[in-house]
């Protein structure tokens, strides 16, 4: 039977939640309704994350938990990252998954949707040359902060990761296809564009780069606010770094993850840039903007890590004085070359090393949500608060800031900055014409 109602959960980065949007929107103009939080639906759409071992093994314990009391189940689709990197072989370890689609494959889920109600289990793990986007709908629904995928793929091969593998080469949307999207997000109610891909700042279409698109994309009526993520250091090139001085709609934040504070770890990890050429591009970025706020991740225990290159990690935490930062352990990812060298590192030191690591991020995570106190800034509204009365935005450096107020998402208050906790900022809203 055709399935009428449908649920769909995202398990992975910010890529993944933009691709569980579109997913919505395609099953939506199919006909089919999306089901409240809490109810039954006919579809199950399982939007997978591979990049860790721990968001992989997610995915297949969420299937076994989809069958309901009277030994009935949903339609189950398996899709995303971890559809790509193990295709049939998904239908194998499940025999409750009824159809199984990579990120590049997802426009063709009706057709699956229909051959699955006929008894089929169509898998589809295709990089067709002909883009999913021309196959989707058009954006008619979008948050105050809207993401929009720009670039995706990765040629970087960093050697424990599996993104090139399940996402595939880099590859830039063109420019107008870009640009109509944004439009079509920013009449939909978006205020902010964040601007999505696995190495956004490698974007290019026609000689134009990154910064380009975003000079662009600021001239359009309604946009108030842009970000990107993810780049890649190796990739954050002069006009882009300029951008951020001269693009007043730009916000003062960077996600520029370095992984390893340790050379020897980097050329491992096969990351093509080294601490110190890293460190310059950071003084770089603050010279054009001195305010910004930067972000990074980290891999803790990838192999061979020893006591001292990991304290080269503390040490360069304590360096750039990031405002944010995410910290994972290293998780050996099949048929990536790191997970086949020797030295793996015990659990137990992986454990004890982001335990250390993420102390010492938060300080700096602190010290800085400190150090914006008694700012008079803006905030852009995204949803209510748990307390009455209270509303959750986000300031220019994407710090969550808790508001009272009355305005609605999508309003942009001015706001003055009035305490600082770990993770969030209370604010005091002024009086203004601020919309
Ligand atoms: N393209 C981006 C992000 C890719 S995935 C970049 O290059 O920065 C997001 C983060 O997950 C990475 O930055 C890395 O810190 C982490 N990651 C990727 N593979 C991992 C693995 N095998 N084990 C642990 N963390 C991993
Ligand atoms: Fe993975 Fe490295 Fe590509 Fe980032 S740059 S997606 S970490 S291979
Ligand atoms: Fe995960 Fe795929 Fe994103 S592996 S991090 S969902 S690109």
């Amino acid at each position: 039977m055709n399935p009428k109602t449908f649920k769909i959960k995202n398990f992975g980065c910010q890529m993944n939640v933009y691709d569980g949007e579109r997913i919505s929107e395609l099953l939506a103009d199919q006909g089919l309704a999306a089901a409240a939080d809490g109810e039954d639906s006919d579809l199950v759409v399982l939007n997978t994350c591979h990049i860790r071992e721990k968001a992989a093994e997610k995915a297949y314990s969420d299937v076994g938990r989809l069958k309901r009391e009277d030994g009935s189940r949903p339609m189950i689709a398996l899709v995303g990252c971890v559809a790509q990197a193990e295709g049939a072989e998904a239908k194998a370890r499940s025999p409750m998954i009824d159809m199984v689609a990579g990120p590049q494959a997802y426009h063709r889920l009706p057709e699956m949707i229909a051959a699955a109600a006929r008894g089929d289990r169509p898998v589809d793990t295709d990089m067709p040359a002909i883009s999913k986007f021309d196959a989707l709908p058009v954006r008619r629904r979008a948050n105050p902060s809207a993401f929009l995928t720009v670039q995706e793929g990765c040629d970087k091969f960093c050697t424990y990761c599996v993104v090139p593998y399940t996402r595939g080469a880099e590859i830039s949307r063109p420019w107008g296809d870009i640009l109509a999207e944004a439009r079509a997000l920013t009449s939909s109610g978006a205020r902010e564009i964040v601007l999505l891909g696995q190495n956004v700042n490698a974007w290019e279409h026609d000689g134009n780069g990154l910064a380009d698109l975003i000079r662009a994309i600021a001239k359009i009526d309604g946009v108030e606010r842009i970000r990107y993520t993810t780049s890649h250091p190796a990739d954050m090139n002069e006009d882009l770094i300029a951008a951020h001085g001269e693009v007043e709609k730009l916000m003062p934040y960077l996600h520029l993850p370095v992984q390893s504070g340790s050379d020897r770890i980097l050329k491992a990890m096969n990351r093509s840039h080294s601490t110190e050429s890293y460190l310059r591009t950071i003084e770089r970025v603050r010279a054009a903007r001195s305010d910004i706020a930067i972000s990074g991740d980290f891999i803790v225990g990838f192999p061979g890590e020893t006591e001292e290159e990991f304290e080269a990690t503390l040490r360069i935490v304590d360096d750039v004085r990031y405002a944010s930062a995410y910290s994972f352990k290293y998780s050996a990812r099949p048929g990536t070359p790191a997970a086949v060298m020797e030295d793996q590192i015990a659990r137990e030191v992986m454990d004890d090393r982001l335990q250390r690591l993420q102390a010492r991020i938060a300080q700096h995570q602190l010290a800085f949500n400190r150090s914006t106190v008694g700012l008079n800034t803006q905030v852009l509204i995204e949803r209510s608060g748990r307390r009455f009365g209270q509303m959750i935005g986000r300031s220019p450096w994407l710090q969550s800031v808790h508001v009272e107020t009355d305005v609605q998402p999508g309003a942009i208050l001015d706001v003055t900055l009035t305490a600082a906790g770990p993770n969030s900022m209370t604010g005091a809203a002024r009086q203004s014409e601020a919309a």
